[in-house]
């Protein structure tokens, strides 16, 4: 059980040592980096981020959903301090490591259904999709790969030609993998089809079938499915019940295999290790990254035994599954077992959703100077999402306010990201108490009362 006093804020605008770290990377670094504000860290601890001129901050955001046990858990701190003094780097791949089959007996436990299964690790969420992508061509000898718009799974070559969050990902990069093909997403707020939920029969299914297969390809030839159970970047878009389940049986039919991307939903963040695991459905592959290991680089591409058929040397990598990473996710596993931060996701996610749920009702009731109102609140656990919306009718996406709600969140203290075009998410670390998750709620209703000029 978490418990605790929310931290005290100290704040002040961004302070010449942060000012200058800013400058020094205009000059020097990637312009490619998609950067949110200007947060420059000297330290972080638990649900408290430190920048360069003393400011503290709550985190919502956790890194990109990634510090799952906090800033610098002791327990994976000393996991890394231990492994690091033991051995650094051997190659997983060409030689036998204990921390990597460790890590893949711990993994192949956790993850669900009861074939077994066989793990691949990697350094990166991107490199996990990879991998996936990859085995399923090769186990299947099959081309096509259906994808969803809104998803997002990377950004190396292949996972880029599955993401479809944003033009920006694919703006100058083609031609892209070939044999991808997007469709919509089980987004009920804003229905492709103009149906709703549940008379629609989950008609989104159903368009795979009788349009994508029934007219263009043929279902024989797709590979795999890739899904995001909970769509991420793209907006933190909970599908309807049954969706996720209508998506399994359609691929049963044509032995084309579902893939599972957990990147950004895994490791206990809904308040189960997956996020498929809410609607009882078994992935043939499933990739993990982001919070395997509270922040160590690592990542996973498990599979069905059955489906990890490749031979030896069709597959492998330098770095993935370096010991310190493993040895920091397997204490990653042991700190969110042993504290019961599912429990606490469950049980403070639930308060945070109910707390915004009310405060969207309110904004609906005032009369903002500027016109800004949460059209939607969905999430699972501790993965929460919020659609800022002009017009609670028309649902015009409020984009540019996204942004400045943001802004004015970091400018109060706290730390949260947008996704998708119009929406701010809440990804906070697992270990985050009431009493943060309440502090966080009031700034964020602050900030967004600020942005409507109230
Ligand atoms: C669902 C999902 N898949 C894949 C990725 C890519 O992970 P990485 O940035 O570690 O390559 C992300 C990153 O945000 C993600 O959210």
């Amino acid at each position: 059980m978490v418990s605790g006093k929310a931290p005290e804020l100290r704040l002040s605008p961004p302070g010449p040592r942060a000012q200058e770290v800013v400058a020094r990377s205009d000059r020097v670094v990637s312009p490619s980096l998609p950067r949110a504000y200007p947060l420059a860290v000297a330290r972080a601890y638990g649900c408290v981020v430190e920048d360069m001129d003393g400011n503290r901050y709550l985190d919502c955001m956790a890194g990109i959903a990634v510090c799952s046990t906090g800033h610098c858990h002791p327990q994976v701190v000393r996991a890394i301090q231990e492994q690091a003094e033991r051995l650094i780097h051997i190659c997983g791949a060409d030689f036998y490591d204990p921390q990597y089959i460790a890590l893949a007996e711990r993994l192949a436990a956790i993850t669900p259904g009861s074939e077994p299964k066989r793990v691949f690790l990697g350094n990166s969420g991107a490199e996990a999709v990879e991998a996936a992508l990859k085995l399923a061509r090769h186990h299947t000898g099959r081309p096509y790969i259906v994808a969803f718009f809104g998803a997002f799974h990377g950004r190396t070559m292949g996972a880029v030609s599955l993401t479809a969050s944003k033009p920006v990902y694919h703006r100058g990069f083609a031609p892209l993998l070939s044999g991808v093909v997007h469709v919509p997403y089980g987004y009920c707020y804003r229905c492709a089809y103009n149906l709703t939920y549940p008379s629609c029969n989950l008609a989104c299914v159903d368009f795979i079938e009788e349009i994508l297969f029934g007219k263009s390809i043929p279902p024989e030839e797709v590979a795999a499915v890739f899904v995001e159970p909970i769509q991420g970047e793209g907006g933190y878009i909970v599908p309807p019940d049954g969706w996720l389940q209508k998506l399994r049986a359609l691929c049963d039919r044509y032995g084309i295999l579902l893939v599972a991307d957990e990147v950004q939903s895994g490791m206990g963040r809904t308040g189960k290790w997956f996020a498929v695991e809410h609607w009882g459905v078994v992935p043939d592959i499933l990739c993990v990254a982001k919070a395997l290991a509270s922040g160590m680089p690592v990542s996973a591409m498990v599979a069905k035994e059955s489906v990890m058929t490749w031979p030896m040397g069709a597959h492998g990598s330098t770095f993935g599954g370096n010991p310190v990473a493993c040895a920091a996710a397997l204490a990653t596993i042991d700190v969110i077992e042993r504290e019961g931060l599912m429990e606490n996701a469950r049980r403070v996610g639930a308060r945070f959703l109910e707390n915004l749920r009310g405060l969207a009702e309110e904004l609906a009731k005032e009369t903002p100077k500027s016109p800004l109102y949460i059209g939607d609140v969905r999430g699972i656990g501790l993965m929460i999402g919020v659609e800022l919306v002009r017009d609670l009718r028309t649902k015009e996406k409020a984009k540019t306010e996204a942004d400045q709600v943001a802004t004015e969140c970091f400018r109060r203290g706290l730390l949260v990201l947008t996704c998708g075009p119009n929406g701010i998410r809440f990804s906070p670390p697992l270990v985050i108490t009431e009493a943060e998750a309440d502090t966080a709620f009031g700034i964020f209703a602050d900030a967004v009362r600020a942005v409507r000029g109230m």
